[in-house]
């Protein structure tokens, strides 16, 4: 073989490995399953689909999960991980504690991927599915959801606290997504989730006893359900007029004073942004297109460099060694 063949040669091999490293290690892709779990991205939309025919409220739930998942450290399932004597997660964090919904719905997924295609189908990735398919399934727009995502073997319940309050102020939430890579624009798209779902009265009490920029009958309507002390997990709406229908309703809500939570009316309060809140109520398509920009950026959200992960069996626990 003639010095120059051999550079080529070694050039090419080099090549070759490092995008094997590149694919098999960290990029994600849409068709990360299509081999090894064919049936994978449709048997979990089945499993959201039946989990919403069942609780309409459930697809509001999913989605909130994937957040509450991606914003401490990366989308890596940690807040699947159940507390045990040894072992502190992020179920119990404030934010999450008795509020965050979904894991038996993931758990039903997982056992019909597990038996599909046994150790195959991470525990981060069907929690990134579930999210856009209950969008989807409840009216919203429709993504392509890049996966290879791998489940965490740790979790952290001192980062999962520091998950944005309802009692933030704008700056504090403009800060907390950008300490995730994400935008302005991206966090006033992201909140438009507030569309469905509900919250509880523990969430927006202090909205609606204190807030001076509210719709004064908005808040009196409230009042009557949530005092100011007790009944703390009676739910309301976030969104008051279409709450299990993903639309830009939401931001209509804002322009008249009617966010329920002190962080929603935060976006519509006399700054900068109130601008992208008129867009977004004027424009469902601009909102769709930014919303869904944005869950991808953070669905992408990467775990630390050097935290490996594994393909959990259980989404509720570490694989045995
Ligand atoms: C901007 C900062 C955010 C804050 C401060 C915030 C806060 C909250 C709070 C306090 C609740 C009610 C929890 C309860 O009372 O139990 C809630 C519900 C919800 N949040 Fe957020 N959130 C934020 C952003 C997001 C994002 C980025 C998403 C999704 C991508 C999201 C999706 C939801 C959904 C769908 C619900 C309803 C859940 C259900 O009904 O089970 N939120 N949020």
């Amino acid at each position: 073989m003639a010095t120059h063949d051999i550079v080529g040669f070694s050039i090419v091999v080099v090549l070759l490995a490092t995008s094997v490293i590149t694919t098999a290690g960290c990029k994600l892709s849409p068709s990360h399953y299509q081999s090894t779990c064919p049936k994978a991205l449709s048997i979990v939309r089945a499993g959201v689909a039946k989990a919403i025919k069942n609780e309409t409220r459930t697809g509001a739930s999913l989605l909130r999960l994937h957040f509450h998942d991606c914003f401490v450290n990366g989308c890596d399932a940690s807040i699947l991980l159940d507390d045990t004597p040894s072992f502190v997660g992020e179920k119990t964090a404030a934010p999450n504690n008795n509020s965050v919904r979904g894991f038996e719905v993931i758990d039903r997924i997982k056992a019909s991927l597990e038996k599909e295609c046994p150790g195959v189908v991470s525990c981060a990735d069907i929690v990134a599915l579930a999210a856009r398919d209950s969008v989807v399934h409840l009216g919203g727009p429709s993504w392509t959801v890049s996966l290879g995502r791998r489940d965490s073997i740790t979790a952290s319940r001192s980062l999962a606290n520091t998950l944005p309050s309802p009692a933030s102020n704008l700056s504090a939430l403009i800060t907390s997504f950008a300490a995730k890579g994400l935008s302005v624009k991206n966090m006033v798209a992201l909140s438009g989730s507030h569309t469905i779902g509900l919250a509880r009265c523990s969430s927006f009490r202090g909205r609606i006893y204190n807030d001076s920029n509210i719709d004064t009958s908005f808040a009196h309507k409230l009042q009557k359900t949530c005092p100011k002390i007790g009944n703390d997990s009676v739910l309301q709406r976030l969104d008051i007029q279409t709450p299990t229908f993903f639309d830009n309703l939401y931001y209509h809500n804002l322009l008249q004073k009617k966010g329920l939570l002190h962080s929603d009316q935060e976006l519509f309060n006399g700054s900068s942004v109130d601008s992208l809140v008129k867009k977004y109520a004027c424009d469902t398509e601009k909102f769709f297109r930014d919303f869904v920009r944005a869950m991808i950026k953070m669905s992408e959200i990467k775990p630390p460099k050097g935290s490996n992960g594994q393909i959990r069996k259980n989404c509720r626990k570490v694989n045995q060694v």
